[in-house]
C-alpha cells in the first residue's frame, strides 16, 4: 500500500510546476486525475522531442496519473468537473490567477461544492499583491529572487546573469505546494475543514535565497562577502582532469581539511595543490583519490553517464512503463525511499482521454448514454 492511496486529486495543472507537483503525489499513490480540455493540455507539446503525441517532458511529470478530458468552457464539462469535487480529497491548479473564477471554479464554489476540499492554487506572484496578474514561467522567478544575478556572480560578477538549468523555478515550488497539500491533508484529517494554498514561483525561490539573511545581516552581497571570507565554508571546486573531463570537490568543514591534509601528506590544502593534483589524473582516478581520501567529491557528469550510473541504477531510479502510444519507455522514479510505504512509479503518462470511461463511470457511475451525450456536447474528446 502506497501512503495516500485513499487521496484523490483533481488536476488542472499545466508545464512543468503543477505537473511535477502532483506527479509527486501520484507517485506515492494518491489517484492524480489530469483533467485537461479535449484538444489536449498546451504541455503535451510544449518542449522538443515528442514521442507518441506527447513531449519527452510530459511523459515524465504525468507518470502515475489519469487522464480525463473535459472542455470546462462547455455547461456539460463543468458540471462533471463540479460533481466530481465532492468525491476528491484535493484540487490543484497552475493557472493565472483569475482563471479559474471566469471558468466558475473559484475557491468559494469549491468549498461550498466539498468544505473539505484542499484547494492548492498556484502561480507565479501569488494570488494576491501588486504583480498578482503578471504570467509566469520558471526563469522569471529565478530572475526576481535574486538566483539569476548570484549565478552569474559565481562566474564573474561583472559578468551578465546566468539561468538556473531545469527550471527550478518551477521545480522548487512544485515541492513546496505538494509538501503544504501534505500538511493540510493532516489538518484536514484532525479538524476536518479543508483550505486553500496559495503557492507563488516568486515567493518560493525567495525563500530559497540563502544571500537575503547574509545580506540583512551583513550589508554585503554574496560575493562581496565571500570575498572577504573567502574560507567561510571551507574548501571546494571545479578541477579539469587529464582526460578533459571534471571533478567536484566540496571539503565544507575543519574536519574534511585535516582529513585532506593528512591523506596528500601536505602543511596546507591549497586550490594550486588540488589543481596539480588532479591535472595528471583522469577523472575517474581522481574521484577515486579524493573517495580514498573520504572527502566529497563526484565525477561532473553528463546525461549519458547519470543513466548508466550503478549507485543509482542499484537505488532504483530508472524505471520502464509502458506507454500507450510510445512502448516502454525509460523514466526517473520516485527517489524517496520508505521503509513501510514505498512510493514509485507504476504507470505511463496517459494519452488524451485514456481514463475517460474509467472516472466517468466509476467514479461518477455515468452510463454509455450519458457519456456519448458528453461527446455530442463537445465537452469530453472522442
Ligand atoms: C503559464 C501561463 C503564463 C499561461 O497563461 P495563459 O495560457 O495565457 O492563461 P491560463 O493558463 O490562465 O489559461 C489558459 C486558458 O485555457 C483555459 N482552459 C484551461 N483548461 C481548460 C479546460 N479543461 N477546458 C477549457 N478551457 C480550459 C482557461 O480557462 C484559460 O482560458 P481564458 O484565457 O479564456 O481564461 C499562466 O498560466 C501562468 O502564469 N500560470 C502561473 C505560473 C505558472 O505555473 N507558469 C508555468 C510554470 S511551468
Amino acid at each position: 500500500m502506497r501512503i495516500l492511496e485513499d487521496i484523490r486529486v483533481l488536476d488542472l495543472t499545466q508545464f512543468w510546476f503543477g505537473p511535477y507537483c502532483t506527479m509527486m503525489l501520484a507517485d506515492m499513490g494518491a489517484e492524480v486525475i489530469r483533467v485537461e480540455p479535449p484538444w489536449g493540455s498546451v504541455d503535451r507539446l510544449a518542449d522538443a522531442y515528442i514521442v507518441g503525441g506527447s513531449s519527452y517532458t510530459f511523459h515524465q511529470l504525468n507518470l502515475n496519473k489519469k487522464g480525463l478530458t473535459l472542455n470546462l468552457k462547455t455547461e456539460e464539462g463543468l458540471a462533471v468537473f463540479k460533481e466530481l469535487v465532492p468525491t476528491a480529497d484535493i484540487v490543484v491548479q497552475n493557472f493565472r490567477p483569475g482563471t479559474m473564477e471566469r471558468l466558475g471554479l473559484g475557491y468559494d464554489v469549491l468549498k461550498e461544492l466539498n468544505p473539505r476540499i484542499i484547494y492548492a492554487a498556484l502561480s507565479g506572484f501569488g494570488q494576491t499583491g501588486p504583480y498578482t496578474a503578471r504570467p509566469s514561467f520558471a526563469p522569471i522567478a529565478e530572475a526576481m529572487s535574486g538566483h539569476s544575478r548570484l549565478t552569474g556572480d559565481g562566474v564573474d560578477v561583472n559578468g551578465p546573469p546566468i539561468e538556473m538549468a531545469q527550471a527550478v523555478g518551477d521545480l522548487a515550488p512544485g515541492l513546496y505546494a505538494a509538501m503544504s497539500i501534505i500538511a493540510a491533508v493532516r489538518h484536514r484529517d484532525r479538524k476536518g475543514e479543508g483550505q486553500m494554498i496559495d503557492v507563488a514561483q516568486l515567493d518560493v525561490m525567495t525563500s530559497m535565497n540563502m544571500a537575503i539573511t547574509g545580506y540583512n545581516l551583513s550589508g554585503m552581497l554574496l560575493h562581496e562577502l565571500m570575498d572577504k571570507y573567502p574560507m567561510g565554508r571551507g574548501f571546494g571546486g571545479l578541477f579539469k582532469t587529464v582526460d578533459s573531463g571534471y571533478i567536484r570537490l566540496a571539503i565544507f568543514s575543519p574536519r574534511l581539511i585535516d582529513d585532506l591534509r593528512e591523506y596528500m601528506d601536505i602543511e596546507e590544502v591549497t586550490e594550486g595543490l588540488i589543481k596539480e593534483k588532479v591535472s595528471g589524473m583522469t577523472r575517474d582516478e581522481a574521484v577515486n583519490y579524493f573517495t580514498a581520501a573520504r572527502v566529497p567529491v563526484a565525477p561532473v557528469y553528463n546525461v549519458d553517464d547519470v543513466v548508466k550510473d550503478p549507485h543509482l541504477i542499484e537505488r532504483n531510479m530508472f524505471t520502464t512503463v509502458d506507454h500507450e502510444n510510445a512502448g516502454p519507455i525509460k523514466v526517473v522514479n520516485f527517489p524517496v525511499k520508505f521503509s513501510e510505504t514505498p512510493a514509485y512509479v507504476k504507470s505511463a503518462a496517459p494519452v488524451i482521454g485514456q481514463h475517460n470511461q474509467e472516472v466517468l463511470k466509476t467514479i461518477l457511475g455515468y452510463d454509455d448514454e450519458k457519456i456519448t451525450a458528453l461527446k455530442k456536447a463537445n465537452a469530453i474528446s472522442e
